[in-house]
């Protein structure tokens, strides 16, 4: 496939999709931009505020639209948000893309985020609930990516270094 980003960067919140992104855009000599921070920036408010104000459903309408536009425009590293592979359009249109899922365990998660209540999926028992939405969400994961990189005890730059590797 022509055009798109160079590499799509999957995975659970709080896995370091940002810092890894920016560190492959750098040795890439390329764009980092992620689907997030688009959100944020068009909608002139946090991810939390959007959850808040206008539920769930409103902000995955929002990353379907973000990540389409991302995906057709980018060229460089996109990082997408932890739900964004939910959604089968969007699953769809990574096919031909390479898609890395960035792959990491509860502890992992734990040691990472705190797993703490500032994520509003994580709010009321962040354990459970991160056990709960991975096992919803691993197959997907799976499913868009050309290749897995599992996290667990690595810093960002030697996640961003077995990326490239991988490419
Ligand atoms: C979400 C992940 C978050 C953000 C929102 C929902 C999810 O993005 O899009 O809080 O459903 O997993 P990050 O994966 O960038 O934290």
């Amino acid at each position: 496939m022509s055009g798109g980003p160079e590499v799509v960067l999957v995975g659970p919140m709080g896995v370091g999709k940002s810092t890894v992104g920016e560190l492959l855009a750098e040795r890439l000599g390329c764009a980092f931009r992620d689907t997030d921070g688009d959100i944020v920036t068009a909608q002139g408010r946090t991810i939390a505020d959007i959850f808040v104000d206008e539920g769930e459903a409103h902000f995955r309408a929002l990353e379907k639209a973000a990540v389409a536009a991302a995906i057709a425009e980018h060229e460089g590293v996109l990082a997408l948000g932890g739900g964004a592979i939910l959604d089968a359009d969007t699953r769809a249109l990574l096919a031909g893309h390479h898609v890395v899922y960035l792959s990491m365990d509860v502890e992992e998660a734990a040691k990472r985020t705190g797993l703490n209540a500032a994520r509003p999926l994580l709010a009321v028992n962040p354990r459970k609930q991160w056990r709960e939405l991975m096992d919803a969400r691993r197959h997907l994961y799976t499913e868009v990516a050309r290749v897995v990189v599992a996290t667990d005890g690595r810093t960002p730059d030697e996640v961003a270094q077995a990326v490239l590797d991988a490419l």
